[in-house]
């Protein structure tokens, strides 16, 4: 067949308005799409699922099953196709706007969604705006200028961008900046059902605390962590390792970020949290037709947030039967009638307290291939070698654990300090991980 002529039947459809942009004096009404220049992603509105009521999000152009990763009115919904989205009259911000037909003065409109940028905003207050949507899935708001400058000169103009302000879904090359060093609200939250975007109750985020780690929550409840970045991986993920993903992970005083980047830049890759509370890493298989999703947390009782207790360590590989539940060496069960029911939440607690004993000869037990316990109150120490670590554990009572913060060069570790919090080991990676215990755990 005449490739021509089918790419021209192909593109009959969405390419009717194949532009990527929309200028201060442009809109995008219901039924208008904006596709990025490489065709990867569209803006438009969309009903999902079995809903009848509209949004306006951000989709993949190329994926059949319809897949909206951002969702601009998510808890507003619209009620009919009268939704608008075009500039305020300052050509400041975009709105989102509807109930008035075509007509954005009527008093009867209703303002949906807003970029909200502030009118003081340092990046070029009292310019007008236009909007691009990237081939990497990102709205971005532009200064508008003169058209002599190069891409890396727009990043200079952003006011705005959707991938500082996620919906459910972790794109490549999006930044995740922990919340409460930046105040923006990069907190991931799961859509109630899969016919509703609204906010549900399952949210995910970067916690900059101690040593960063990624939080999924449940409500108010941790439900799992994603551990430490390692060098090579996050501890709680070790199957993750590998050539797929290009991790930047940055953390220091002043920022702690990630960005995940894909090595192959034609696979479709998304991570999101799904309406049933979990972590899932979705790749699109073209062959198949469907979202292969490689890896979801929590999948087992071990990967659950303090599923066996303070100090507890839980390892899934034991006999059929047997409880996964232990304490860690020099620890014995809390609550030892809990345990014996499988039961192991209360956790547990030294077999001797450590405080009349500290500095008397106590050392230290590997524990091999383990997840780094929560580091939220955790140190880290850059540039230490783990020998020197051990010293500095030594020198503090309340020191518990330590470990190396950078399995790529050995250089860097972190102690712990308190209850070790959700332990677990895993079959492959994981990492060795030092808990002090007194010199009659070491049989001195
Ligand atoms: C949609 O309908 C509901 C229920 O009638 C109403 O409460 C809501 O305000 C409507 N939304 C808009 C944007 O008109
Ligand atoms: C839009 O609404 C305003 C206020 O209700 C009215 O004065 C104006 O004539 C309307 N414009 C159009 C094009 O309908
Ligand atoms: C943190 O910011 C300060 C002030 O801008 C700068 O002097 C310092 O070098 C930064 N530290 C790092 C690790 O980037
Ligand atoms: C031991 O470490 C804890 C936790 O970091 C800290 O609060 C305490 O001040 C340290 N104690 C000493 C003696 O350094
Ligand atoms: C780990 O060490 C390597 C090699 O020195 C360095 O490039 C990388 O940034 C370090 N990673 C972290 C998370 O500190």
């Amino acid at each position: 067949m005449n490739t021509l002529l089918l790419a021209f039947l192909l593109c009959l459809l969405p390419c009717f308005s194949s532009k990527d942009t929309i200028s201060f004096d442009e809109s995008v009404a219901d039924g208008q799409v904006i596709v990025s220049s490489g065709e990867k992603f569209s803006l438009g509105f969309f009903s999902p699922g079995a809903s009848s009521k509209r949004y306006l999000g951000i989709w993949y152009t190329k994926v059949p099953v319809q897949t909206v990763v951002w969702v601009a009115n998510r808890d507003n919904p619209i009620n009919d196709t009268s939704g608008v989205l075009s500039f305020d009259n300052f050509g400041r911000n975009l709105v989102l706007w509807c109930c008035a037909g075509m007509n954005v003065t009527s008093s009867t409109s209703t303002t949906l969604w807003s970029t909200n940028i502030p009118a003081s905003s340092s990046s070029g207050a009292g310019g007008k705006s236009m909007a691009r949507l990237l081939d990497a899935g990102n709205l971005v708001l532009l200064l508008q200028k003169e058209p002599t400058k190069t891409t890396s000169d727009e990043s200079n103009l952003v006011r705005w961008q959707s991938f500082d302000h996620p919906t459910d879904s972790v794109l490549p090359y999006m930044k995740i900046e922990s919340d409460q060093k930046t105040g923006m609200d990069r907190i991931l939250h799961a859509w109630k059902s899969p016919d509703d975007p609204a906010s549900g109750d399952s949210s995910y985020y970067l916690d900059p605390n101690g040593v960063p780690q990624f939080m999924l929550y449940k409500g108010r409840t941790r439900i799992w962590r994603s551990g430490m970045w390692n060098g090579l991986q996050w501890s709680g993920v070790p199957t993750m390792r590998g050539v797929i993903f290009d991790m930047n992970v940055v953390n220091n005083e002043n920022e702690s970020t990630v960005v995940w980047g894909v090595m192959d830049p034609t696979i479709t890759f998304r991570i999101y949290v799904h309406p049933s509370g979990n972590m899932r890493w979705a790749a699109w298989n073209d062959q198949q037709g469907k979202w292969f999703e490689s890896f979801y947390m929590p999948n087992e009782p071990c990967d659950y947030y303090r599923h066996c207790g303070p100090n507890g360590n839980c390892d899934p590989y034991r006999d059929p039967g047997e409880f996964e539940c232990s304490c860690i060496p020099g620890f014995k069960p809390k609550i030892s009638t809990d345990w014996l029911m499988n039961d192991g939440s209360s956790g547990c607690v030294r077999k001797r307290p450590m405080n009349s004993n500290c500095g008397n000869g106590e050392g230290f037990v590997k524990l091999e291939n383990a997840k780094v316990p929560d580091t939220t109150t955790g140190r880290l120490n850059p540039g230490m070698d783990l020998s020197t670590c051990r010293q500095e554990c030594l020198k503090n009572c309340s020191c518990t654990a330590y470990l190396s913060s950078n399995l790529t060069s050995g250089i860097g570790c972190v102690t712990l300090y308190g209850d070790l919090l959700d332990t677990r080991v895993f079959a492959n990676g994981g990492q060795d991980l030092y808990i002090r215990v007194d010199a009659i755990e070491l049989g001195i």
